[in-house]
Order: structure tokens, then sequence, then C-alpha cells
């Protein structure tokens, strides 16, 4: 599923490295801590104990966060720096595995797991490929969290975009291809790949009451 996009898309998660890193330890995103965190943590971590793949886990902190509660947490992502940097600081099992080897090989990643959690990680299309990969993988339920559509701009329609990065304060930043979805899109790549949307979930800002993102439980 390589297009130049989805290379680029990948080739900035080694250059912004050790700017996200600084960036997620620092608290610096301000939806984060107004939310997003505890949102994933709430839905990740509610299966009680068990096996969780953290994909796209990018410097480690939800897998940490949610080996500290009590799960045997495997944390994937195709940036060999933000791995770098997951390991180092320990708590669960990270693996340097990009999305296509984990489509070509399911078990690559040594399901089964009783959760899956992709936290602002489904950056490219198409979806559906990698989502029936991780159904290969999973023995219960799949936890999406991802921009709100009504959050970010104009067009209202699926497509490649860039993020400059620019309200992330400090550090250099290498501009990132993602592609935007509307609700309608989500349900498509959703539905394509097999899993079923079980819940929809819309963590909004307490100050604000604006949404802070999409999140979906399927099973
Ligand atoms: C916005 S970061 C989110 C990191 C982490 N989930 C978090 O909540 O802090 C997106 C992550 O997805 C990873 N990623 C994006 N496309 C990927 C691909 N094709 N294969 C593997 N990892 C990918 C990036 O390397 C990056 O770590």
């Amino acid at each position: 599923v390589t297009s130049d996009a989805e290379a680029a898309l990948r080739e900035s998660w080694d250059a912004n490295a050790a700017a996200w890193t600084d960036a997620v330890r620092a608290g610096a995103i301000a939806s984060r801590r107004a939310g997003t965190d505890a949102a994933v943590l709430d839905a990740a971590g509610a299966q009680g104990s068990g096996r969780v793949l953290d994909v796209g886990c990018g410097e480690g902190w939800l897998a940490r966060a949610l080996a500290a509660r009590g799960h045997d947490v495997v944390g994937i992502d195709g940036s060999r720096a933000l791995v770098e940097e997951a390991a180092r600081s320990g708590g669960a099992h990270f693996l340097h595995l990009t999305y296509d080897e984990l489509i070509a090989d399911p078990a690559s990643a040594g399901g089964p797991f009783d959760t899956i959690v992709c936290n602002f990680a489904l950056l490219g299309d198409p979806l559906a490929p990698l989502l029936s990969a991780l159904r290969t993988a999973a023995r219960g339920t799949l936890v999406v969290q991802t921009v709100h559509p009504l959050t970010a701009g104009e067009p209202y329609a699926d497509g490649w975009r860039t993020e400059s990065f620019d309200a992330f304060g400090t550090g250099t930043w290498q501009p990132m291809p993602w592609y935007f979805r509307t609700f309608s899109g989500w349900h498509a790549e959703i539905a394509r790949s097999g899993w079923r949307i079980d819940e929809l979930r819309e963590p909004r800002d307490p100050q604000t009451g604006r949404p802070l993102s999409l999140l979906f439980i399927c099973r």
C-alpha cells in the first residue's frame, strides 16, 4: 500500500521523532491534556487485564500507561527513531514494524490481542488492509481515536492534507502528509475491513464544549 504520500508520511516520523517525543512528554499538546489521553485510556483499558497491541505507538506513552494498569502490552511503530525512544523508556514490549509489514504478516506483532488500540495513528490511505490484518491479530476489541471531522477545517471531503505542526510550538518539524476522513469515510473503511462499530464517542473539551476527537470502539 505504498504511495508517495504514504512513504513521506512514514518518513516524517523519523524526522520528527525528537520534536514529537518532547511535545508528548512535556504535555505540550493541549487537546491531549483536555481529554484525548483520558478518553483513549478509558476505552482501551476497559477490558480488564489482557493483552494489548498499541498500533503506531510512537514514543510509547500509551503502551506504558496501559502496562502500568496491569495489561500485557506490545507497541509497534514504523519509525525506528520513535521505537528506540519507546524502548529506552521501557514499561512495555516495543517492536519496529511498519503497517505494510503487519499487513503482509499479521502474526508478526505476536497476537492474539484482547484489545488493539490506534491512537491518532491511522493517518494514511487506504486503511482497510491494515484494519483487516488487525482483525486477524485480534480476539476482542479495536479502539481507534482520531481527528474529529468537525475540527479539521475545509473542505469536508476525504483526501490528503498536510500537517505543518505550527500549533505544536517549539522544535523543528517536517511537514507530514495525512489523509483526512469524513464520518462516512471512516465508516466505509471500517466496514470494508470487517470490523463492526459498536460505539462511537466524541470526547469534548470541558472548557469550550467543542469535540476533541472521534473515538470508535469496534468488535
Ligand atoms: C501522531 S503519532 C501517534 C503516536 C502515539 N499513538 C501517541 O498517541 O502518542 C502517529 C504514529 O503513527 C506511526 N505510523 C504512521 N504511519 C505508519 C506506518 N505506515 N507504519 C508504522 N507506523 C506508522 C508514526 O510513526 C507515529 O509514531
